[in-house]
């Protein structure tokens, strides 16, 4: 018999806590689940219907390795309109397949063995496992409470080396809903020329903002062209999370080594589904209004119910679908909490340590599921949690 031999790089890859939390609860329909970040909506009825279009005209066959020319130059319109950013859709626009695809294409081909890549801390898992997988050290950037979770130039100026080879942002944040505010913005993107380095800006959640500035998008700055690589996914936006769709673009160089490298991966992302991108974001956007608004009212009242449970410290977070309370009054490890809150009454949270070592001490919950299901986890929470409390004292 053979024994697996796995490739040393395993090792470094973790795999996702989230995952775990989420698989302990599969099948169980007494649990509130509150983990994985998908929109409880459908995806709107027009995006579907041009997709069976699609299929019936025959747009079942491979692609360009970037994606189609016309669903691309879709995209071209959809950067210049909503982000500022001017990109050629010959060589400056890629489909891929969702975010994730382009986040693991951008590392795989800027980052070289012993480059130094700075990322948010608490964040988006994967953020550092491609990091690892592209052999490349990952430096953790920890988003404070203090400040909104917000990244600030001066935080990562501090941590800038000679071997700094890449900023990865991500605003708003997952899992903390915060966002960087267009001044710190700017004074990124001065730093990032002044010290020579890419940005890899993931803005999955670009279109859920609850606060009142109108977002700049760092690739649409002066000076960024050549050193931003700004990826954009259908997932959140268009409640999409199947159809495996992102944009990404950037400069010319990159774009074309990641489509390079996309055709020994997965070839390309599926036509169907890059034709339903273009019916999405070339489409009426009142579906994306509905659904900010819906997660605005949401965030409202998860916000509300936790501020009034004792030991629960938040700051309503600027955007994306989770929030990110402070839970350390309760003086335990927080994947002990998440257990013990699951154990108890039967809702699934995710302990803030899955998202980083800065992570510890918080919880997220997401609230992209219906205000029923919101409603119920939080009389369940206040039912337990300061008894916990009360205990732990
Ligand atoms: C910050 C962030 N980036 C990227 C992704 C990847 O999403 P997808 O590949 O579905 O676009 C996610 C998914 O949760 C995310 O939270």
């Amino acid at each position: 018999m053979v024994h697996a031999m796995l490739a040393e790089r395993n090792q470094f890859v973790p795999a996702s806590e989230i995952r775990r939390i989420y698989n302990m609860i599969l099948g169980r329909d007494d649990v509130i689940d509150l983990t994985v970040g998908i929109p409880d909506f459908d995806t709107p009825q027009h995006i579907k219907q041009a997709a069976k279009q699609a299929i019936d005209d025959g747009f079942t066959k491979y692609t360009h390795n970037a994606g189609f020319i016309d669903v691309r130059q879709v995209f071209a319109d959809k950067l210049k309109r909503d982000n500022g950013i001017d990109a050629d859709p010959v060589s400056e626009i890629m489909a891929t397949a969702g975010g994730m695809g382009a986040l693991v294409l951008a590392n795989l081909v800027l980052v070289e063995p012993g480059d130094e890549v700075i990322y948010p801390d608490p964040g988006f898992v994967s953020h550092y496992a491609h990091v690892k997988l592209a052999e490349g050290k990952a430096i953790p950037l920890q988003l404070k409470k203090e400040n909104g979770f917000g990244v600030t130039a001066e935080g990562v100026s501090k941590l800038v080396t000679d071997k700094t080879k890449m900023l990865v942002l991500n605003s708003p944040n997952n899992p903390t809903g915060g966002v960087i505010s267009n001044e710190e913005l700017k004074k990124i993107a001065e730093l990032a020329i002044e010290k020579d380095f890419y940005i890899l800006s993931d803005e999955a959640y670009e279109k859920f903002r609850y606060d009142n500035e109108k977002p700049l998008f760092i690739g649409s700055l002066p000076g960024m062209k050549e050193r931003v690589v700004s990826l954009f996914s259908l997932s959140k936006s268009y409640a999409m999370t199947g159809w495996r769709i992102g944009i990404c673009t950037g400069p010319s160089e990159v774009i074309g080594a990641m489509t390079k490298l996309q055709e020994h991966v997965i070839a390309m992302p599926t036509s169907i589904s890059q034709k339903a991108a273009a019916a999405a974001v070339e489409g009426s956007q009142d579906c994306v209004k509905e659904m900010l608004d819906t997660f605005k009212e949401r965030r409202d009242i998860m916000v509300k119910g936790l501020q009034q449970i004792e030991g629960v410290d938040l700051q309503p977070p600027g955007g994306a679908f989770y929030v990110f309370p402070d839970v350390s009054a309760f003086g335990m490890e927080t994947f002990e909490l998440v257990m013990r809150i699951l154990n108890e009454v039967n809702v699934a949270t995710v302990h803030g340590s899955a998202f980083g070592h800065f992570g510890e001490g918080f919880l997220r919950l997401c609230y992209a599921m219906s205000t029923e299901s919101i409603e119920k986890a939080l009389q369940r929470l206040d039912t337990f949690l300061p008894k916990l409390l009360r205990k732990s004292k």
